[in-house]
């Protein structure tokens, strides 16, 4: 019993020591001891766990080293989306986002904003309860990412326990992941001596490891982590960025000191240039640079759009660019039939990643940049944007280069190409051509549909080459013993994939209906059919009106979900899907319980305490719906300076006409 107690308290006084000089070394960059002295400390916490298990702690640092070996990552909801950025190409592009932001706030006062680098690394969420870091995770697809709580926990800089004052009760913070450049240069070197593939660039480096299964090979990863913001900032008590950074600084973490806050654009692009200027030196890699509008209580109102938010975005470097020889054409067809040249290349380095293909987009595409098979072109690769091919080299040009022929026929089920009208895709109509089927299975299971684990694309054409897939409904059915057969497969990943299809039997209505793979609707229009529908059963019914009065949904995305729709063939397969035990699960927060539902609202005459863009927000943040005319759902009248002649229409009509300061009522309560 002495024993156990006197382990404790020294236990204690360990631990207490080791994050005190680990937090100078890794955080602060100012050891005060030598690093063989720490090893000591380490190895005698370690010895002391090892003979008194009990006594070990979540917040240890012994996490460092890694723990148990995992079979795979659970998945985690971030209960905040993780957004990612609109970008900004040149100074221009700046200004029009402040000329957005100015609008949207109806006023021609300039925020303030702050500056930060655009760290080239991967986002993660840490979760901290009660000031303990619990869970941490992968942005994955914004809304779900994996939890890699053990990997997160072997990072020397992020905190295992916060300090400092003011720490909520449950704290997300959000923040970069990197590898330097000299920890990949000698991560590199040892996976050679090790005869191991070598990474790409460090981002890829730091992806790899955090995504081990055994986190004692994360340990020894020369992981890094900047921590540049919460969740629900409005939690902290701060009014600005720039105070929540200072905030995280004290909490423990490491914050990127190369940012500016700053009064106006004209500050904000100096330091852009100061950040390109710096970026050869730092040692480790960032693709530009992100600006933020630094007050919060302007950030909660700007709120976001579908994927980013209104109040940040990011400005890219430059990208990088390398020449290369064009050594072919490869005809794709897509999953809607568009045909899609491919540039087939020499491969060739472009800023840190190998590219030996680039798509060429279409038929105009390559007789306006005039490409000939056998050119010398020049590649480029702007961040995680795909490889473009810019154009061709022509004075290097010798004579023997070889036009490029669009094909007249489908390259996979040989049906004559059409191009409509007005489109630039030449198109293979046959709605049995494999290749089409095959697409739309990939796009169905894969990160944009249900992103069913285990089922990228080539399992899928393994499962499509072998008759066991042919259409989206097939994927249910499919049985373990037919899977366990197929080469390369076995029992064991037979069953994971039976597990991972049934994990994925509930997906929320937008997630479901972008995986149908309905012509033109992407995630951010079934994001809208979602929030205006709620079930299927009422999108199936919705009139090609009643579509086009979603605000955001035109006349072409309507006419195209009524056409799917009314088609035999895409109702068999929602029966077969539902049959099977698909289910779509309905979010709480789009029920029948925010303030406006049912409310849709009509304006007339200009706004004076906010813009209309924001009025049209704010109404959908809390269930509401904006008509775009007077039409017999409308509701609410909201009538601002000097309206136009749908107020004397609504009084005849005899709707509830409001003012603003009532709407600002109806916003508030
Ligand atoms: S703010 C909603 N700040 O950039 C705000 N992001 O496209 C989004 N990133 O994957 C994040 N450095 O990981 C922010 N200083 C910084 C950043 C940063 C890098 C990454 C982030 C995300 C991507 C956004």
């Amino acid at each position: 019993m002495k024993d156990l107690e006197n382990a404790r308290q020294q236990l204690a006084e360990l631990r207490q020591q080791i994050n005190f000089h680990a937090h100078r070394y890794y955080v602060l960059d100012d050891p005060q001891i030598s690093d063989g002295e720490y090893d000591l400390l380490f190895r005698e916490l370690l010895g002391l766990e090892e003979k008194f298990p009990q006594l070990i702690t979540a917040d240890s640092p012994s996490r460092r080293v890694g723990g148990e070996i995992l079979d795979g990552f659970s998945t985690v909801e971030h209960q905040v989306a993780m957004l990612s950025l609109e970008n900004a190409f040149n100074d221009q592009e700046l200004f029009d986002f402040e000329e957005r932001l100015l609008r949207f706030l109806n006023t021609d006062l300039t925020p303030g904003y702050i500056a930060e680098p655009k760290l080239d690394g991967l986002a993660v969420e840490l979760v901290y309860e009660n000031g303990l870091l619990t869970v941490g995770s992968t942005r994955g697809n914004g809304r779900t990412g994996e939890n890699i709580t053990t990997n997160l926990q072997t990072i020397p800089a992020i905190p295992l326990r916060l300090s400092g004052d003011n720490i909520p009760a449950r704290l997300e913070v959000r923040g970069e992941v990197f590898i330097s450049l000299s920890g990949f240069r000698k991560l590199n070197e040892q996976r050679q001596s090790d005869g191991e593939n070598l990474f790409a660039n460090p981002r890829n480096a730091a992806a790899g490891s955090l995504r081990q299964l055994d986190s004692r090979l994360t340990a020894q990863r020369p992981l890094d982590f900047y921590a540049y913001g919460v969740s629900t900032p409005l939690d902290l008590p701060c009014h600005t960025q720039t105070q929540i950074l200072a905030f995280l600084g004290r909490a423990g973490f490491k914050v990127n000191d190369l940012l500016s806050t700053c009064p106006n654009m004209a500050a904000v692009v100096k330091h852009f240039d100061f950040l390109a200027e710096q970026r050869p030196e730092l040692g480790y890699e960032i693709d530009g640079m992100v600006v933020k509008v630094d007050s919060l209580e302007l950030q909660a109102r700007l709120g976001h759009k579908a994927r980013s938010p209104r109040w940040a975005i990011a400005c890219k470097f430059p990208a990088s660019q390398a020449t290369t020889r064009l050594i072919g054409i490869e005809f794709q067809v897509g999953r809607t039939g568009a045909i899609t040249p491919v540039a087939l290349l020499d491969p060739v380095n472009v800023g840190g990643v190998t590219v030996s293909r680039a798509t060429l987009h279409n038929e105009d595409e390559i007789i306006r940049k005039d490409l000939r098979i056998n050119d010398l072109v020049l590649v480029q690769r702007a961040g995680d944007v795909i490889p473009e091919v810019v154009k061709a080299i022509s004075d290097k040009r010798s004579g023997k280069e070889l036009p490029i022929k669009m094909p007249r026929h489908c390259p996979q089920c040989g049906q004559e190409l059409l191009r409509n009208e007005g489109e630039a895709a030449l198109r293979c109509l046959n709605l049995q051509c494999p290749a089409q089927q095959l697409r739309a299975l990939i796009h169905f299971a894969g990160k944009s549909g249900l992103d069913v684990e285990g089922f990228g694309a080539k399992a899928i054409a393994q499962l499509f080459d072998a008759g066991l897939l042919k259409e989206i409904s097939d994927l249910f059915s499919l049985a373990h013993d037919q899977l366990a057969k197929l080469p390369g497969w076995g029992e064991r990943s037979a069953a994971n994939a039976i597990t991972s299809l049934e994990k994925s039997k509930g997906p929320s209505m937008a997630r479901f209906v972008t995986a149908l793979g309905i012509r033109h609707v992407g995630e951010v229009s079934a994001q809208l059919l979602e929030e205006n529908f709620g079930s299927l059963t009422r999108l199936e019914n919705a009139s090609r009106e009643e579509l086009e009065e979603i605000e955001g949904i035109g006349p072409r995305l309507a006419a195209s979900i009524v056409d799917f729709f009314n088609n035999k063939q895409s109702l068999k397969a929602l029966t077969k899907l539902q049959d099977s035990g698909l289910k779509i699960t309905v979010r709480n927060n789009t029920g029948a319980d925010l303030p406006l539902t049912g409310k849709v609202f009509l304006f007339t005459g200009g706004l004076v305490s906010l813009s209309r863009n924001e009025a049209k927000a704010r109404i959908k943040s809390l269930g509401g719906q904006v008509a775009s005319g007077l039409n017999r759902k409308v509701t609410h009248v909201v009538v601002g300076e000097k309206p136009g002649s749908k107020l004397a229409k609504a009084i005849d009509l005899g709707l509830a006409i409001i003012s603003e300061d009532d709407f600002k009522v109806l916003l508030e309560n």
